[in-house]
């Protein structure tokens, strides 16, 4: 199908261009640690990759494992975190490694994993597909712009949202769903880009209606534009 050879295209490209990021384990490289995963992916929340990798270094050297974490003083973490902002998030960092201490580890579903403190649709998402192995729908700003484009959607954001969502949900691969939401991710921080998408670079330039109409720069609209 068409939807299933985009899966299979983008995860080829992934395999070949992957972005060595400290957090990550290359593509098959074994099992991801679901501690690693979880604090990379609070860290980006709001915060680029290159402003989050000595934080994530320093935090994984200092508490390797998420009952480290556990036991260290909040003000301790707080000082850590200094420099990153939003500091709600290293609040909720502090009550949910203590939390998932308590019961042992991670819950693995996406479901469970929304109700604890810091993780929005997105991060559970991220944490249940990257660290699980689930299928799950990872929508960030990079992803919805590499779906805006791949299926031509006009409709401004933020009413576009449960469009892209509902195309995501239809390109994402049952395996490897982990390795296909972060090949969205960088294809979209990378080649797709929002001023210049380098469409010849492109793993899915033949798939997609954006490209085809012949202005995919301009995808998505925003409201008010
Ligand atoms: N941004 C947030 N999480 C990411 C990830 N796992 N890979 C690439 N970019 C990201």
């Amino acid at each position: 199908s068409a939807t299933g050879s985009i899966a299979s295209k983008l995860l080829d490209w992934y395999d070949r261009n992957a972005r060595r990021l400290p957090w990550r384990v290359p593509p098959g490289g074994g099992e991801a640690d679901p501690y690693r995963v979880w604090l990379s992916e609070v860290m980006l929340q709001q915060t680029t990759t290159a402003a989050v990798a000595p934080y994530f270094a320093a935090f994984t050297e200092r508490w390797p494992t998420i009952e480290a974490l556990a036991a260290a003083p909040e003000e301790d973490v707080m000082a850590a975190w200094a420099g990153l902002g939003y500091y709600s998030r290293a609040r909720n960092l502090v009550k949910c490694a203590r939390q998932v201490a308590g019961m042992g580890g991670f819950p693995k579903n996406e479901a469970e994993l929304r109700k604890l403190p810091g993780l929005g649709d997105y991060t559970a998402a991220a944490v249940a597909a990257i660290a699980f192995g689930q299928r799950a729908v990872v929508v960030d700003a990079n992803v919805e712009r590499v779906v805006a484009r791949l299926f031509a959607i006009d409709e401004p954001l933020p009413g576009a949202r449960k469009a892209i969502r509902d195309k995501a949900d239809a390109i994402t691969p049952d395996k490897r769903a982990g390795d296909f939401a972060q090949a969205m991710m960088d294809l979209g921080a990378t080649t797709c880009s929002v001023r210049d998408p380098q469409c010849l670079l492109c793993p899915l330039s033949a798939e997609c209606e954006g490209r085809a109409k012949g202005d995919p720069a301009r995808l998505p609209v925003k409201a008010g534009k």
